[in-house]
């Protein structure tokens, strides 16, 4: 692909977001995800690290909608996103207790789309990216119920390789990486997934269907 059509095809996400209702076009990558994996559905709890502006918390949403709840965490607030099964807690995901979000769990799906402000050197991006990410999947395994999946983005790289065969793969069925047709060019991102929590997680609790 050349750059002319990876610039179109920017234009293009965006555009989409803006004409749909999506504060951000990072929706389409957790569509992507989830339409791959069919992780999604009505009646699940979700748990959404990383949430701000909103797209994938509006996403979800309506996708476990009507009884199913998404609680979005972020730092900062979320941007006219709101849904009635939408809740949103603003907090450091990497200060913040399991046991501070017992009552709303256990979680069916943990997601996060975390991103430390870039800074341009690679190498301290990753890392940070890296830190964010083993934020969640900590949330996540106290959180996750058995058979809930996990989803995160990392910046690729030898460390985030590691970090999904050493870190990610031993807590599920399957763990694999995926690049959204979605994520921009040039970017470093990936989106690291585990499917199916094996046993060991909080208890059983979900409506999913
Ligand atoms: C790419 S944005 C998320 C976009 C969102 N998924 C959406 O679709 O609208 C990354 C978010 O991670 C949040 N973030 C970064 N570090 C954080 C931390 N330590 N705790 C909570 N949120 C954090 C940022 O504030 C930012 O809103």
């Amino acid at each position: 692909m050349t750059v002319k059509d990876r610039d179109r095809l920017d234009d293009h996400w965006s555009r989409k977001a803006r004409s749909e209702g999506y504060p951000a076009r990072s929706v389409y990558k957790l569509e992507e995800i989830d339409l791959k994996h069919r992780l999604l559905k009505k009646g699940m709890r979700i748990l959404d690290l990383g949430a701000s502006p909103g797209s994938w918390s509006l996403y979800a949403a309506d996708k476990v909608a009507p009884r199913g709840k998404v609680l979005g965490v972020d730092l900062k607030p979320l941007s006219g996103a709101s849904r009635p099964n939408l809740s949103f807690l603003a907090r450091d995901v990497l200060t913040l207790a399991p046991e501070e979000l017992a009552s709303e769990g256990p979680f069916d799906g943990v997601v996060s789309d975390l991103a430390p402000p870039t800074t341009g050197r690679r190498d301290a991006d990753a890392a940070r990216s890296l830190e964010l990410a083993a934020g969640a999947l900590r949330l996540a395994s106290a959180l996750l119920r058995a058979g809930g999946f996990f989803v995160a983005k990392l910046f690729e790289g030898a460390d985030a390789q590691a970090f999904v065969k050493g870190k990610v793969q031993p807590l599920f069925a399957r763990a694999v990486v995926m690049r959204p047709k979605a994520v921009r060019k040039g970017s470093v991102e990936i989106f690291a997934v585990g499917l199916e929590r094996l046993a060991g997680g909080p208890g059983p609790g979900s409506e999913a269907a």
